[in-house]
């Protein structure tokens, strides 16, 4: 049964993103989805989707790859964040406190079993729009920008796991998340998993790297308002050269309308939609498919894509003969 626990995370604070192509990269998220940069500090800047009520939502870094970097999560209060810092050091994950830094105060840093860098925070700093970036209607964050994607928020996170059962079951009995729904592999353990920290049908997803490497990322994703937006946007990722791996369509699990686009840094980003879908029930009975019932692809029917198996950041070696081949349909054959 629920207990006050499973509410300690709120929500998925901000992601660090890497990139080799640091100003392709940064075009791609403030002039196609319309984020705003608020701070450039180093190799990183600090973008943020227009109704995001925290100062950013991507730390974007220059890199020599690509991949996910720290994830940032709030915790509900500071009451839930020393709970949840308990629950963490207890596993031996923790890697203890961090200084404030741009947009959050003193954050708990520790790792999950498959090695993603993640930290917990509960303060927080309050995103306050200049004159030429306030609102009309005083309830939110900024002014609509009216261009592009729109992207208004993040909504959740796909990590990729060499053992989903491994980080599944520290986001369920560490953090204290709940499940939504999971895939039960033929032969034991889980091959993905979804979790949800409130009434959303999920935050934090892990599925499984065939490559068997740890700490690598599948996707995130933010929310348009409608599935028209995703339909539009799919317009003009084509237009603007975006390689448009898969959708739009539904998904079988969780339902949410989707649209995937490979960003120029190669990292997966997705636009999702869950329509009206919440899961009210603070008891909703995880449901588990099989292997034989996500063969039969999406919710109308269409195959999930090869590469949506093979890709993956950072880049294993050869991974972009890897994908050409699954997009081709032929086996890859590794250099000799
Ligand atoms: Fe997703």
């Amino acid at each position: 049964m629920t207990n006050y626990e499973n509410f300690d995370v709120s929500h998925l604070g901000a992601v660090e993103l890497f990139t080799p192509v640091f100003d392709e990269s940064l075009s791609f998220f403030t002039d196609l989805l319309a984020m705003k940069e608020v701070a450039r500090i180093g190799d990183s800047a600090y973008l943020r989707c227009w109704d995001e009520y925290e100062l950013y939502t991507i730390k974007l870094t220059a890199s020599h790859t690509n991949g996910v970097g720290r994830t940032l999560y709030r915790a509900s209060s500071r009451e839930a964040l020393d709970r949840r810092v308990a629950a963490i050091e207890a596993t031996g994950l923790g890697h203890g406190w961090k200084d404030p830094e741009v947009g959050v105060g003193a954050s708990y840093e520790f790792e999950d079993p498959d090695g993603h860098l993640m930290a917990i925070y509960y303060d927080t700093e309050r995103y306050v729009p200049a004159d030429a970036d306030r609102p009309a209607l005083k309830n939110q964050a900024a002014k609509f920008p009216g261009r592009g994607v729109n992207a208004r928020r993040l909504d959740h996170i796909n990590y990729l796991a060499a053992d989903v059962t491994a980080s599944g079951e520290f986001w369920r009995d560490v953090m204290m998340a709940r499940e939504s729904e999971r895939v039960a592999l033929d032969d034991g353990g889980y091959g993905a998993w979804w979790y949800r920290f409130q009434q959303k049908s999920y935050d934090v997803v892990y599925s499984n790297d065939w490559t068997k490497e740890r700490g690598r990322f599948h996707h995130l994703a933010f929310s348009p308002d409608t599935r028209e937006d995703i339909l539009k946007a799919a317009d003009i990722f084509l237009e603007n050269g975006i390689f448009i791996e898969y959708g739009p369509y539904k998904h079988a699990i969780n339902q949410t309308f989707f649209l995937y686009v490979w960003e120029p840094g190669g990292n997966r980003i997705e636009f999702a939609n869950a329509g009206a879908r919440l899961i009210l029930d603070p008891d909703w009975p995880v449901v588990e498919w099989s292997e034989a019932e996500r063969a039969k692809g999406q919710a109308w029917g269409m195959k999930t894509v090869p590469t949506f198996h093979t890709h993956g950041t950072p880049y294993v070696e050869d991974q972009e003969e890897i994908d050409r081949a699954a997009i081709e349909g032929r086996p890859y054959t590794p250099k000799a």
